[in-house]
């Protein structure tokens, strides 16, 4: 499963690309207000910190505006996934740019028919919302679970890219689906490293370690 991460804070992409784990950044117009930056600034430094796929948000509602946007963007960094929502003038605009050779990353997903229409509309990637269906007493795995089902039964190259993603259990589970891909806020690729008996266990080692007087080094 590749991991990308769910901000457009430059810091927090810096701390997390540093663990090696980072395979993408995703970002989207709410994002980019909260970072405060300019949009076409930040996204082409994120670009610059790591390698893997950048997505970046087209704003125009029809396919035309939507088109010129999407190019534009796509012109920051060959690395650049641009994002567009999941209508028929997003759908429309994802054709154009995918047969143009350019990543697609499709958002705003939330049911199966929708991802269906993605991948016929050559999506590289498919973002269901699974925290946001949640949120509204839906259940958001079970959406990913039948995305994945639709993609191998025709072996559709758009990878399911799991998104809105709220904690630990979300990414363990969308992985056990086969998701290809989880967008992962910082705060919960962090406490995908916690457990409480990794911690009790490491520090009986030390405490043990300390004990026989050795070093190492
Ligand atoms: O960036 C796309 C998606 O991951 C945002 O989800 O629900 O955290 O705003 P949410």
């Amino acid at each position: 499963m590749k991991f990308f991460i769910d901000t457009a804070e430059i810091d927090e992409i810096r701390d997390l690309a540093a663990t090696g784990l980072v395979d993408g950044v995703t970002t989207n117009p709410s994002l980019i207000a909260k970072s405060g930056r300019n949009f076409l600034d930040v996204v082409a430094e994120i670009c610059d910190v790591v390698d893997g796929p950048v997505s970046a948000e087209c704003v125009a509602l029809d396919h035309e505006t939507m088109l010129k946007e999407g190019r534009k963007l796509a012109e920051i960094a060959d690395n650049i996934a641009v994002k567009v929502p999941l209508t028929p003038d997003g759908l429309k605009t994802c054709r154009v740019l995918a047969e143009g050779g350019t990543m697609v990353n499709v958002t705003l997903c939330f049911s199966a028919a929708q991802a269906l229409l993605a991948a016929k509309a050559g999506a590289t990637f498919i973002s269901p919302f699974v925290g946001r269906l949640d949120d509204i007493g839906q259940d958001g795995l079970s959406l990913i679970a039948e995305i994945c089902e639709i993609y191998a039964n025709y072996d559709f190259p758009t990878e399911v890219l799991v998104a809105s993603v709220r904690g630990p259990l979300h990414v363990a589970a969308a992985a056990r689906m086969g998701a290809g891909v989880a967008t992962l806020p910082p705060n919960v690729l962090r406490a995908m490293f916690k457990h409480p008996l990794t911690d009790k266990g490491l520090a009986a080692f030390l405490d043990d370690w300390a004990k026989t007087g050795q070093t190492i080094l």
